[in-house]
């Protein structure tokens, strides 16, 4: 069951800065609910395309369901690295990655991305991902634990929260999203309202689903095919995410085969913050191909 609504982010800047136009080809990379889907729908007219991609299969099949009339979309389950192949012959005018993930996929049973999960600590995209935090954390050894709430979450108590988990797990296994923030909680001070374990289920996402190399080769095989004068958009929400995108748009601006459509990235003004907290630390980030 996927209850509750995600909301768009940066949803205006984003349409406006893909600079679509009747007929255009655009992917959507990670479609989910489809929250930009729609509104870069309205831009296409009748002669255009929209090729929407998820790593998650629950979020295809819910979208395939609710645009089942639509013939100008067409849904994959797949891993955005897999984009040249999943385009075939298509040379989009656009493509949109809105990374990581959404509040449907925050608030949905069994998922294990949420704090106050009771039923699972998955934690990956695809279910056939393979650790999950579950099997992750039951069996790696503390140091490797360590590592990875440190590099990914840039914790700078890793080493407390990993020893804290190898004492747990000696008397009993984490079961659940839920267990592992308690546990966590107990060696972590508290800062302001944030949770204590919000590095640590970040380092963890990033890290079981391979979210930064997937980036690299995301955006180097949307590269590869969007057609000359076609723009890509990058909406990130964490700072190890958007350094590989400004320096990948670096890179080509340099070269001369791109054109920074925004020297600075876009950030949400303080309504939409308030409107949806969660878009607090997006940065849009905009190339157009030469
Ligand atoms: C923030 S949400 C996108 C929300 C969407 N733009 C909207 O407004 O409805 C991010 C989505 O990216 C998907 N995702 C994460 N990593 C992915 C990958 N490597 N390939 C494809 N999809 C991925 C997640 O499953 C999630 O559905």
């Amino acid at each position: 069951m996927i209850p509750g609504k995600h909301i768009p982010v940066l949803l205006s800047e984003v349409v406006d800065g893909l600079n679509l136009k009747s007929g255009s080809v655009v992917i959507d990379a990670t479609v989910d609910g489809g929250g930009h889907a729609m509104e870069i729908l309205k831009k296409l007219g009748q002669e255009g395309k929209l090729i929407g991609l998820d790593w998650d299969l629950s979020m295809i099949e819910k979208l395939r369901s609710e645009l089942s009339g639509e013939g100008r979309v067409k849904l994959f389950h797949s891993n955005f690295s897999e984009m040249e192949k999943v385009a075939g012959p298509f040379r989009p005018d656009a493509i949109l990655f809105d990374l990581g993930l959404s509040s449907l996929q925050l608030l949905a049973s069994g998922r294990g991305f949420s704090f106050k999960s009771e039923d699972g600590l998955g934690m990956t995209f695809d279910f056939n991902q393979k650790p999950n935090a579950e099997e992750f954390i039951r069996t790696a050894n503390v140091k490797d634990l360590e590592e990875v709430i440190r590099k990914y979450g840039e914790e700078r108590f890793a080493g407390r929260i990993a020893r804290a988990i190898e004492r747990y797990r000696a008397k009993k296994r984490i079961a659940s999203a839920k267990e592992l923030a308690e546990v966590i909680s107990r060696v972590v001070p508290r800062r302001g309202r944030i949770n204590p374990a919000t590095r640590t289920f970040q380092s963890l996402r990033i890290y079981l689903n391979h979210e930064l190399e997937n980036i690299e080769i995301g955006l180097t095989g949307a590269w590869k095919i969007i057609k000359p004068e076609g723009r890509i958009a990058v909406i990130s929400y964490h700072s190890l995410e958007d350094r590989i995108i400004k320096n990948f748009f670096k890179e080509k601006a340099k070269s001369e085969e791109g054109k920074l459509i925004n020297k600075k990235p876009i950030i949400p003004g303080r309504e939409e913050i308030l409107k949806n907290p969660r878009s607090r630390s997006a940065k849009l980030r905009i190339i157009e191909k030469i």
